[in-house]
């Protein structure tokens, strides 16, 4: 079992909260985690898909008798040979339980990098050699990717984060406007950014007879299971997903793409496993992206700050496929505390893979372009950047009228300048240098909804006081399994070395996907309920049981700690609840249960909020840009883990750093390829990029959100910080860039 090192409570110390070290830590470091690709299943074939080198067209022909001669080779899919779906892959639903997809069904090309082919053989390496094989001629069509002149797409079969309109207004922006006393009208720009998740996309599928067992590397095992069973014709419950650890996804995991389908079309076909993993190269096209967005903000103000009117459009760009919106102007309807406040979307369809969820989708491509032009505002007013949003601080939603069901902001902004030393900042662009440096301080707001769905779990207590707990969500890296045990250790007084949690395996307890920051409140909600029950069941057995120490008590005068049950009052009185078992048949206590948001979902508006400080150092002469300090201050309610939860949000600040200054997927404006589709080309952060990066949580209760009273972290750490630096880097040189990334040539 877990050894903690560190932060170890004590004996029938709370386990929530405490930095404990994750539970599944030492099978990570080891290599005793299985990955999909892992899975020991016998008797496998690999499979290598085949993409299109045209971003337009039809297959005209596809030449597979080379493919074929390799020694090994089963089987060469093409759309000319392809099973046929008793679903069309065109008809699969809404994400993320259904896309448009291709999956040989057709001979049209939607992009550059469609999954054209699937090459089936007994060792990875013949698959690979005859892949390269097969020879596709075809019609070209003249792909249109340029986003100002491609056709638009609807915005009402879009879908904003939360499930909210495309199009908002309240008030009257353009009065407000008018009488504004300074006025910003910018248009930022963000590119089509790539997740790149360590771990490649990857399906390992088994069948037997009808039933499908599908080894998947996702973020929502019950979405791929109504994808796929919908897909083949079959019934969910024969539909089994298994998903056990997940080396990242990003959103990039959150829905099943081509490839899951091609996997199982191929294993059914030959009657036999087949295991499909993405090459990098393929992981830019087929399975989403960050969209490019082109983001009009017009903020009008009063001399003194107060903001008269916020309008913000989007234009983001979709696929040939599907209308995906990026939802970046959702956050601005809740930000400021404005009386005039219009948002709206706008989709262009071009010759890309469909775009997806991307890490706060909407939020950290939307508030790049209000915070950035928050700060021209203050710019433009000479006032503080930290007094013009506080001039502007929403008491309660400004959108809904509803009150918060808890906000930090103020404090946030108050600790994050302090901790920074904000006031350290001269205002002037140019104005503070260190040698050859030009130095910039920036800082912006950050803020992510609270979600919560409704989430299922098993717990047991075992007869040797032990406790197994169950519950079909996933672990992408963010830390489930650590926190879910911790949750389920206080809730049935246990310690967290003697609870065993499981997940990602649909034959377990229905459970959101990891999406959307939602799985600590979620999954939190339904093990915390589950495990109280259990306990519950446990107590009543105790007082009923006249050879029990607690016979008579009332229940609500027992408590529960170190796998023993106790009175309140007379702590000596009581018994383990290994005691309570054997005496009374010997089997495990059991209990399942449901969670789901209530009613204060309707009464209150909830959200995470945060600020974000940046230093960054500009050389004078090159345009080099270094971040030497990034501090981020959050209010997000209760955290289940100290150390995870700061692990997200380091996460998130860093993800932001490469959002900032170095990501951009680069698409050849001609044949819609993508040209840096490798991690040599396409730059994320490592450890010399980021210095100090210094997260620090204000104390915040939320009595509302939840049972739990916590709020999703998988996901603001990504908002504010890319603002932030271009803030900085324009308080550093004087130049104003509002189109990322942020590189060198850009300053120069
Ligand atoms: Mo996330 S983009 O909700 O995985």
């Amino acid at each position: 079992m877990t050894v903690h090192e560190t932060g170890a409570p004590s004996v029938g110390a709370p386990s929530v909260g405490a930095p404990i070290d994750r539970v599944d830590g030492h099978l990570k470091v080891t290599g005793g985690a299985r990955y999909t690709a892992e899975m020991p299943v016998e008797h496998v074939a690999h499979a290598v898909m085949v993409t299109s080198t045209i971003a337009r067209g039809r297959v005209r022909h596809a030449d597979t008798a080379a493919a074929e001669r390799v020694p090994g080779v089963l089987a060469v899919l093409t759309p000319a040979n392809a099973p046929k779906l008793p679903t069309s892959d065109k008809a699969l639903g809404q994400p993320p339980e259904g896309r448009k997809l291709t999956t040989l069904q057709d001979d049209k090309v939607y992009y550059n990098g469609q999954p054209i082919g699937l090459v089936v053989a007994d060792t990875l390496e013949h698959a690979m050699a005859a892949a390269e094989l097969v020879h596709f001629t075809y019609d070209v069509e003249h792909p249109e990717l340029d986003m100002a002149t491609a056709p638009r797409g609807s915005t009402a079969s879009g879908r904003p984060g939360g499930g909210e309109p495309p199009s908002s207004n309240r008030g009257d922006v353009d009065a407000g406007l008018a009488a504004a006393a300074v006025r910003v009208d910018q248009t930022y720009t963000t590119p089509i950014e790539q997740h790149n998740p360590m771990e490649l996309h990857a399906t390992l599928s088994v069948w037997e007879g009808d039933h499908l067992t599908l080894y998947d590397a996702t973020q929502g095992i019950f979405g791929v299971r109504k994808t796929v069973a919908k897909a083949f014709g079959i019934p969910p419950e024969n539909v089994r997903v298994v998903s056990y650890f997940i080396g990242g996804g990003f959103g990039s995991k959150g829905s099943a793409w081509s490839h899951v389908l091609l996997s199982a079309m191929a294993a059914r076909q030959l009657g036999r496993p087949v295991k499909l993993v993405l090459t990098r190269r393929q992981m830019f096209g087929p399975v989403g992206a960050r969209p490019r967005t082109v983001q009009r903000v017009e903020l009008g103000a009063t001399r003194d700050g107060a903001l008269t009117a916020v309008r913000h459009v989007s234009t983001s760009n979709t696929s040939m496929l599907e209308d995906w919106l990026e939802p970046s102007a959702v956050s601005t309807r809740i930000m400021y505390a404005t009386p005039n406040c219009q948002t709206d979307h706008v989709l262009a369809r071009i010759n890309v893979g469909t775009p997806t969820f991307m890490r706060a989708p909407g939020e950290a491509s939307g508030t790049f372009a209000v915070e950035s032009a928050m700060d021209e505002l203050a710019y433009a007013l000479r006032m503080d950047p930290v007094a013009l949003r506080l001039k502007n601080y929403a008491e309660q939603d400004p959108e809904s009228g509803k009150p918060w069901s808890s906000k930090s902001l103020r404090e946030c902004y108050a600790v994050g300048a302090e901790r920074f030393g904000w006031a350290k900042r001269t205002p002037a662009p140019r104005s503070m240098t260190d040698g050859r440096w030009l130095v910039g301080y920036g800082m912006a707001t950050a803020t992510y909804p609270t979600r919560r769905a409704k989430a299922e779990a098993a717990a047991r207590i075992l007869p040797d006081g032990r406790a197994w707990v169950r519950a079909g969500s996933q672990d992408i890296g963010t830390g489930t399994y650590t926190v879910m045990t911790q949750v389920a250790a206080d809730a049935l007084g246990i310690a967290p070395e003697r609870v065993r949690f499981e997940l990602g395996d649909t034959n377990m307890p229905e459970n959101p996907g990891s999406g959307g920051s939602r799985t600590a409140a979620s999954t939190g909600s339904a093990v915390h309920e589950t495990a109280l029950a259990a306990r519950r069941l446990a107590v009543q057995m105790a007082v009923g049981d006249a050879a029990s120490p607690l016979h008579g008590a009332r229940e609500e005068d027992v408590r529960a700690a170190d796998g023993r049950l106790f009175l309140a009052a007379d702590p000596a009185r009581g018994e383990t609840y290994a005691a309570l078992i054997a005496r009374n048949g010997g089997r495990p206590i059991e209990a399942t249960s449901t969670a789901q948001p209530g009613e204060e979902t309707k009464q209150y508006s909830m959200h995470a909020f945060g600020a974000v400080f940046t230093e960054v150092r500009v050389d004078r002469d090159l345009g080099e840009i270094r971040v030497p300090r990034v501090v981020g201050v959050y209010g997000v309610g209760n955290r289940l883990n100290a150390k995870t939860a700061h692990s997200q949000l380091v996460g998130g600040l860093v993800f932001g750093v490469g959002m900032a200054l170095m990501e951009e997927v680069h698409v050849d404006p001609h044949l819609g390829r993508y040209v840096n589709a490798d991690l040599a080309d396409y730059h994320v952060p490592v450890n010399a990029d980021v210095r100090s990066v210094d997260v620090h949580f204000v104390d915040e209760r939320d009595p509302h959100v939840n049972p739990l009273g916590i709020k999703g972290i998988g996901e603001i750490g990504i908002t504010g910080l890319p603002a932030a630096l271009a803030n900085a880097v324009y308080h550093a040189t004087g130049k104003r860039v509002r189109d990322l990334p942020l590189t060198l040539d850009k300053l120069l």
